[in-house]
């Protein structure tokens, strides 16, 4: 039997949020190892740390909805996001950057990508996302800021020459201390204007009109 794109990709995430109901248990092990010093994205080798089934419906309708084709995200982990992503990019016909650190874990999501049939789609950069995206000098519609909070910061001035006047800027676990500091900074400057979604949970950024 043929299946769907999309059915494929359904398929691939569905298994995938499966295998992700440990993650309580892997995250714990890892904020353990960090009792004594600062946490490191090695602690959660194992664990996805995914954004939600909701939060990814709401990706796809971001980018259906405003015909969004180039999306750069930060933090691929296992892929979960990113095959949301891909849902929404298949049918504007657009692309997705991903980055991640690592490579144990960006090995797996491109055997993820594999899987649901859509590396086409996705170029997976293996390593720090400030050097994996450094230099990036093309138009970014979505920017997806999923990684470690203290880069959120850097990422987003880094790739700042990069927005146009739709551009959307993705900011997942606002309620955190860390996205918080960051989040403040940029509500002081006048071009940008914010919305919080999925309970304070998300900020999407935009330029003001
Ligand atoms: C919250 S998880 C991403 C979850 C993923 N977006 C999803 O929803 O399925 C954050 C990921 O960012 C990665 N990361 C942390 N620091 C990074 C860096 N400097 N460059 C690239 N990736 C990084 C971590 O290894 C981790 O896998």
């Amino acid at each position: 039997m043929i299946t769907s794109p999309q059915n494929q990709i359904k398929t691939t995430i569905s298994e995938l949020f499966e295998d992700s109901k440990y993650d309580m248990l892997k995250m714990m092990k890892g904020a353990a190892k960090s009792i004594f010093r600062r946490m490191q994205p090695l602690d959660f080798k194992d664990a996805y740390l995914s954004i939600s089934k909701e939060q990814g419906q709401g990706l796809i309708k971001l980018i259906k909805d405003n015909k969004l084709k180039n999306i750069v995200e930060f933090g691929t982990s296992f892929g979960i996001s990113t095959l949301f992503l891909a849902q929404g990019v298949i049918e504007t016909g657009g692309h997705i950057i991903t980055t991640e650190l690592i490579d144990s874990k960006a090995q797996k999501a491109i055997d993820n990508f594999k899987k649901a049939r859509v590396s086409d789609l996705i170029d997976v950069r293996i390593g720090d996302a400030m050097e994996t995206l450094k230099n990036h000098d093309d138009p970014i519609d979505l920017l997806l800021l999923d990684g470690w909070k203290d880069l959120y910061l850097p990422i987003f001035q880094m790739l700042e020459s990069n927005f146009h006047s739709n551009t959307f800027i993705y900011v997942d676990n606002a309620e955190m201390a860390e996205t918080k500091a960051f989040i403040n900074v940029i509500r002081q400057n006048s071009k940008y204007q914010l919305k919080y979604q999925f309970g304070g949970k998300v900020v999407l950024i935009t330029i003001k009109k």
